[in-house]
């Protein structure tokens, strides 16, 4: 069904020489997810994959086949299917050349960590997980006032509601699995950038979680 976007199953490690390093980054819509990565990038040197980011791409491809598809999920604030999401993923992990990756917004549902889980899971070390908090009325208003600029069909009133419902819905229950395993690593995101990021800063230089 989904065989446009080529599956890199087995391309990973052999095109890495050591395991990918993963470091997932989960938080409400508007958290402050891709900024805190770009701070991460900076002195950190991951590569920063944003599951959404590389969905607009996607979508945006002439000629794409799944084009209309994520532009409809995006829109109403629904999951895409792993198949899509974990083939940019990989494809874009292998482009890069690089070991350690900051995985931004993935995995949001029980699909996506199904996915991961079957096709990518045992190919790479996850270090931990980081949840920015922050409260949903701060993301809300940090979204609206992004879109005024962003130009993205989902930062809007409509969309976020349900983008809302579905972080508490099915993001949510991703978190307290990943907390189970002790992997989560939370960060009170209503602060200023550069506070929290201080934060960020001490769990990176701990080498946080380092399994
Ligand atoms: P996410 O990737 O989680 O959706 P972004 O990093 O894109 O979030 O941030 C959403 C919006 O909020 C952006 O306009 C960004 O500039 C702003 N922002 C990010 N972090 C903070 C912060 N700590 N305080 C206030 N505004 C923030
Ligand atoms: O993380 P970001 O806010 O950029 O995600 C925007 C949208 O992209 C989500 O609301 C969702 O529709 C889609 N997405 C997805 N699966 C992911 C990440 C994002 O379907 N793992
Ligand atoms: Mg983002």
């Amino acid at each position: 069904m989904f065989a446009g976007i080529s599956l890199f199953s087995t391309a990973l490690k052999h095109v890495l020489k050591m395991t990918p390093n993963v470091v997932f980054v989960l938080g409400g819509p508007g958290a402050g997810k891709g900024t805190q990565c770009q701070k991460i990038v900076e002195h950190f040197g991951y590569v920063h994959l944003s599951a959404g980011d590389l969905l607009r791409e996607e979508r945006s491809k002439p000629g794409s086949k799944y084009g209309e598809l994520i532009e409809t999920y995006i829109k109403e604030g629904k999951i895409v299917p792993v198949e899509i999401t974990c083939s940019l993923l990989e494809r874009a992990m292998v482009q890069s050349g690089k070991q350690n990756f900051l995985i931004d917004g993935f995995p949001r549902n029980q699909d996506n960590l199904d996915g991961w889980n079957k096709v990518m899971a045992n190919k790479v070390n996850l270090q931990f997980v980081i949840v920015f908090d922050c409260p949903l009325e701060v993301c809300t208003e940090r979204c609206l006032k992004r879109g005024t600029s962003s130009g993205r069909v989902d930062d809007n009133v409509d969309s976020l509601r349900k983008r809302i419902n579905t972080f508490l819905s099915e993001t949510r229950p991703i978190i307290d699995y990943y907390a189970k395993l002790n992997l989560v690593r939370q960060i009170d995101a209503t602060r200023p950038e550069e506070e929290v990021y201080k934060d960020v800063e001490h769990l990176f230089q701990a080498g946080a979680g380092d399994n």
